[in-house]
């Protein structure tokens, strides 16, 4: 069996999505992150009213975006780009847009991608890897400041320190070249905590993986265009998996719905343009998350335009 064969990439809430999506209603709607196609399929299966454009940045979505053209036709349409440049296509008005923020099982566990340091590979992690430059060369050419910005704000380690000092220490040497040598090298200096379940290393590699994508970057430059981009009563429907990504979205929602950022502003400071349509986020069913673990911090929001 080929690589390509043997990953799988299982799509998350997929009715909740399609609820909060109001597919039922039928028009044009867009995928932001179409990865393995996991989420476009089961819209254009079971809503036979709709027609789907789609975006992925990595050239590997490609091969499922020709599975779907054959099976759907005209009702789907795939472009790869980077969701920033969303207004580069001429897309009609749309009645929801959809993203699963992150990175797909496909990327994450393909060997040749360089995300996870379970395998000796290169370390690269770009989506694209045609574009920007790899997580090693990262490593190697950064300043201090944005290996702590990767490190500590991205990646949430509390022993950023530690770990940036590793990094300025070792280059040059062969150990920031590979995923598992970098992955042992920071497990190796970091204090085990027991409580915790995960590998030493994870919360460095989701930083940097967060920097070379700049993913938050994305997400902040999107959702204003996006949100331009939707017809009257048109809804918004983000997955976030880190708390970083679900403070973007919730506080555009917030702002779209005219509440205040913060305790300076006042509440009628701002317009309502919008109406955030879950109150808290809301989260996958214990069955779900019993069947895909990797379901488990995902977070659903939705706004819908006036
Ligand atoms: C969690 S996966 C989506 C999985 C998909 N919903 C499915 O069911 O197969 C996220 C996808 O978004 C893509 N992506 C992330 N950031 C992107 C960006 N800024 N522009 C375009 N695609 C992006 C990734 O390449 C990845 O394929």
């Amino acid at each position: 069996m080929n690589v390509e064969n043997a990953l799988v990439h299982r799509p998350i809430m997929l009715r909740e999505s399609a609820t909060y999506l109001n597919l039922q209603r039928g028009g044009n709607f867009l995928d932001c992150t179409f990865g393995g196609g996991g989420h476009s399929r089961y819209f254009l299966e079971n809503f036979q009213n709709i027609k789907l454009f789609a975006i992925d940045r990595d050239p590997g979505s490609e091969v499922h975006a020709r599975a779907l053209k054959e099976s759907f036709g005209e009702r789907f349409q795939f472009f790869r780009i980077t969701f920033s440049k969303i207004n580069a296509l001429s897309l009609p008005p749309l009645e929801g847009i959809f993203f699963d923020f992150g990175i797909s099982s496909l990327q994450l566990d393909d060997p040749r991608r360089g995300f996870s340091f379970r395998h000796h590979t290169q370390l690269d992690m770009r989506m694209d890897p045609f574009e920007g430059i790899s997580a090693r060369e990262f490593l190697e050419t950064a300043d201090r400041q944005q290996l702590e910005e990767a490190i500590r704000d991205f990646g949430e380690e509390r022993h950023w320190r530690k770990v940036v000092d590793l990094i300025m220490k070792n280059r040059g040497n062969d150990v920031l070249r590979y995923a598992d040598w970098f992955a042992e090298l920071v497990a190796t200096y970091l204090p085990k905590d027991f409580r915790e379940n995960i590998h030493p290393a994870t919360r460095t590699f989701q930083g940097l993986r967060i920097a070379v994508n700049r993913e938050l970057e994305e997400i902040q430059r999107t959702l204003p265009p996006a949100f331009d981009l939707l017809a009257a009563e048109g809804r918004l429907v983000a997955l976030s998996f880190h708390s970083l990504e679900d403070r973007i979205v919730k506080q555009f929602f917030n702002e779209k719905a005219g509440k205040a950022l913060n305790c300076h502003e006042k509440y009628n400071d701002r317009q309502s343009i919008a109406k955030i349509l879950t109150k808290k986020p809301i989260m996958p069913s214990e069955e779900e998350i019993l069947n895909n673990r990797r379901s488990r911090s995902t977070k659903l929001r939705a706004l819908e335009k006036f």
